[in-house]
């Protein structure tokens, strides 16, 4: 799949460098509740956060359908259904097989959500790119976060209407909750 000319990846403030997501992480050490990622394709950052998440005792969930976008809604402007799909979890589930904090959920959002049990989160990450599943991946993972816990959402540009961003400014402007930081297209909550 290739990203057009204006966003994203030829954005400037656009980066895959995980040293903010993982310094954010660390500042949890202290706060009750698993740490999630949503949106995992090759997992290059759940990797990095199920070690993380072991340093600090902590289960780390992944969250994916494993098979790509479902359906497009009519504001997700340039994907397809079944981008970024990379043939279910079964790589991910060997490749995590003696780590015994790693969970692995393959399913779609919203549906797999309901499925897990999760009692509390103390960070998640959510990076599915898409209108839906970000309104629907925020709208359940906020109440779950523990006071002090760090939701961070990726690909966020303001006022953009399009995609994830779309869902981002709705969870701002119908909660009024102020967000913490702002940062090379991440945007996260630290909850009081
Ligand atoms: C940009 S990738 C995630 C990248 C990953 N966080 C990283 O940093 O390497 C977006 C992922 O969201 C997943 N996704 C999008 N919509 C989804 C949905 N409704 N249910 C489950 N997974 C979904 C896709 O399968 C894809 O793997």
């Amino acid at each position: 799949m290739k990203y057009p000319e204006s966003m994203y990846y030829n954005n400037p403030n656009h980066t895959k460098n995980p040293s903010l997501l993982i310094s954010l992480l660390k500042s949890v050490c202290n706060v009750k509740g698993d740490i999630v990622e949503i949106g995992v394709y090759k997992a290059e950052k759940y990797m990095l956060f199920l070690d993380i998440a072991k340093q600090q005792g902590k289960i780390a969930h992944a969250i994916d359908s494993f098979r790509g976008f479902p359906s497009i809604s009519k504001f997700d402007t340039f994907y397809k259904k079944g981008d970024l799909g990379v043939n279910g979890a079964g790589w991910l589930r060997k490749k995590t097989a003696n780590k015994k904090n790693a969970r692995i959920h393959e399913g779609f959002v919203p549906e797999i959500l309901e499925a897990i049990e999760i009692n509390t989160i103390s960070f998640i990450h959510i990076d599915v790119d898409l209108y839906k599943p970000t309104k629907q991946s925020i709208k359940w993972a906020w109440p779950l976060l523990t006071s002090g816990g760090i939701m961070v959402c990726h690909d966020y540009l303001p006022n953009d209407e399009r995609n994830c961003s779309r869902a981002i400014d709705e969870f701002i402007n119908e909660t009024k909750i102020k967000y913490s930081g702002l940062s090379k297209t991440w945007i996260w909550w630290i909850k009081k």
